[in-house]
């Protein structure tokens, strides 16, 4: 709940300097992870019953699912109606390519919020989370990579793909400077 509340506060004051409307974005932080109390089975099982489509990865690491299904039970349970809100769930746990503003500001939320435990560079993608997101992004990625790889986790390709999308953006960024 704190990690939640956490992620909430976060992304509604990231919503004050991106130029982004704070009550959605706290509310999306509020229900992000609404389904991660299921476990594996429940998840699967879930996931299947509401035509909720598992790739490879969610099959080997149910829990990556949580963000589908948190999408799912924000709209089922508690009648969130807004799209915007909906696909920030959807993709928080592994961003994806080209992310609008409202998933940019969940994503980096999510890794950001004070409660988080000591995490590679913090302070310094804390700092960048408010003056350039989309760095702040290829550092998060980057590190999340970094950390599934050293602890031999279940990496979602989703992950990989949106860490190659924020390189070329940053790197497409440096060349035209
Ligand atoms: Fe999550
Ligand atoms: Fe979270």
């Amino acid at each position: 709940m704190e990690h939640t509340i956490g992620v909430a506060y976060t992304a509604a004051s990231l919503a004050f300097v991106h130029g982004y409307d704070p009550h959605k974005a706290l509310l999306s932080g509020m229900l992000h992870d609404c389904a991660k109390y299921l476990d594996d089975a429940q998840m699967l099982t879930l996931s299947k019953k509401h035509a909720i489509p598992v790739s490879e990865a969610e099959e080997m690491a149910p829990s990556l699912l949580h963000a589908k299904l948190g999408a799912f039970f924000a709209a089922t349970e508690y009648d969130v109606t807004d799209e915007e809100i909906l696909d920030a769930i959807r993709c928080h746990t592994t961003g994806r390519p080209g992310m609008n503003l409202p998933e940019k500001i969940l994503f980096v939320a999510d890794y950001i919020e004070p409660n988080r435990k000591e995490l590679p560079r913090i302070d310094e993608i804390r700092k960048e989370a408010y003056t350039d997101l989309d760095l702040s992004i290829l550092h998060i990625t980057e590190d999340t990579l970094a950390y599934l790889k050293e602890k031999a986790k279940t990496l979602d390709p989703q992950t990989a793909e949106t860490h190659a999308y924020y390189r070329e953006l940053i790197a497409s960024r440096g060349a035209a400077h």
